[in-house]
């Protein structure tokens, strides 16, 4: 068989392949998806299995190195996580440069970035060493940035990691105690959150993480790579739409909760109305995180005993949806966003912290993806080709002659 670069050669032909749809850029032991029967794996293991029995740390080791960790690795890694959560003091000047209304996602990416001017031995990625320490630091000190992103909007003061206090707590706590008060994290929202967070694990060659590994593959460091795919994640088609979601439902119910005459809209294409939370670019049938986070929202909520309209109407308008000919035909199920803003708004977060809990959550398949193509020899520069569409030649006119 010829290789595509000579075959390009011999041709000149190149493939086009507008966003991607069909083109592998790289090989990927990581995470697998079967978008037509609804399938995610993470290194092998089926989705419902992790956020059943796992742990976010643990689901991070797992993404990272390849394998479940053992409980004296699981340990190892827990207490070396525990011991890098503080941020240097002056990373926290960055904050006060900020304005009071920055949204926080900008913040977390603009921090991270800087990360690397105060961890500069990490810049070689084949160090082995500073890789490994770069990814600790990360998995680290990101809930402490993202925290000190919501303390500046609130203007409350930033609060110290507790090192006593297991991953999840200890960023429920920076981010929601206020000093002189004493602050115990629901468990109830610490197990939720966490397994909200496995399920943000990793999602193969998403925009976010083809971002950091088109970075990467140039040899920038970790922090540059992950600084870049959280701006990408930014972005109202990938990390945004949990909100557009709940704005959804909130419209639905000013308007008097007629889920009826919104479905028709939908299904008429009204103003480009579309069913936010709903179809997928890979899955064709259900999302397997949709399944697994509709049963934690039924559960999250009433064991916080928080009867939300906008939960009852938001199962009520999938009911409706799955039973139409116009989302049937088109193969369009929950996708993982459809609950997930209605628990991050129980648990107190305000609509654009949403997507700083996805990051987190989707750090440790950032690190992996990197990490397995830093350590791959063949790992070339990413750099796709194009269909030109200009003007072919012309004679350049001189300033005085235009
Ligand atoms: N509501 C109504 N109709 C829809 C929806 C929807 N949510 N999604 C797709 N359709 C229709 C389209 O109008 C189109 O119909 P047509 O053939 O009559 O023109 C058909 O289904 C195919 O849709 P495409 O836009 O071509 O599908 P694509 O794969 O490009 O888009 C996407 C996938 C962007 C997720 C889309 O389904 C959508 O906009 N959903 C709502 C936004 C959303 O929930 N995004 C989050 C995705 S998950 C994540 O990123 C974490």
């Amino acid at each position: 068989a010829m290789d595509i670069s000579t075959l390009r050669a011999k041709t000149g032909l190149v493939t086009y392949d507008g966003g991607f749809v069909n083109t592998a850029a790289c090989k990927s032991a990581i995470t697998f998806i079967d978008g037509e029967e609804g399938v995610l794996r993470y290194r092998g293991y089926p989705i419902e299995q992790i956020a059943e029995q796992g742990t976010f740390l643990e689901t991070a080791y797992l993404l990272i190195y390849g394998e479940l960790p053992s409980v004296s690795a699981l340990d190892n890694f827990r207490d070396e996580i525990t011991q890098h959560t503080l941020l240097h003091e002056d990373v926290k000047r960055f904050y006060d440069g900020f304005p009071r209304d920055a949204h926080p996602m900008a913040m977390l990416s603009s921090v991270v970035s800087a990360l690397s001017t105060f961890y500069q031995d990490s810049h070689n990625p084949f160090d082995e060493e500073q890789v490994r320490l770069s990814a600790i630091r990360l998995l680290a000190k990101l809930p402490t940035i993202a925290a000190y992103a919501f303390k500046k909007s609130v203007g409350q003061p930033m609060l110290y990691p507790d090192n006593s206090l297991g991953y999840v707590e200890n960023f429920l706590r920076m981010t929601f105690a206020v000093p002189a008060e004493s602050y115990k994290a629901d468990p109830v929202v610490v197990d939720a959150l966490d397994k909200l967070l496995i399920l943000h694990g990793d999602h193969e060659q998403n925009c976010s993480t083809s971002t950091v590994r088109l970075v990467g593959s140039s040899q920038a460091n970790m922090f540059a790579s992950i600084s870049a795919g959280i701006n990408a994640l930014w972005g109202p088609l990938h990390g945004g739409a949990n909100q557009q979601v709940l704005e959804m439902l909130e419209q639905i119910k000013n308007d008097g909760g007629d889920i009826d005459a919104f479905v028709n809209k939908v299904k008429n294409k009204e103003d480009g109305v579309r069913l936010m939370g709903f179809g997928h670019r890979v899955y064709k049938s259900r999302d397997p995180r949709a399944t697994i986070i509709k049963k934690a929202a039924d559960d999250v909520l009433s064991r916080m005993g928080k009867k939300d309209e906008l939960l009852d109407l938001a199962m009520q308008l999938e009911e409706r949806a799955l039973a139409d000919d116009y989302f049937v035909e088109r193969k369009l199920y929950p996708n993982v966003d459809f609950y997930t803003g209605l628990i991050y708004r129980a648990m107190g977060f305000p609509t654009e912290m949403f997507t700083v809990l996805f990051a987190i959550g989707r750090l440790p398949g950032w690190i992996a993806h990197w990490q397995e193509m830093i350590a791959d020899p063949k790992a070339k520069i990413g750099r796709p080709r194009q269909v030109y569409t200009g003007v072919a030649l012309r004679d350049y006119t001189p300033i005085g002659a235009r």
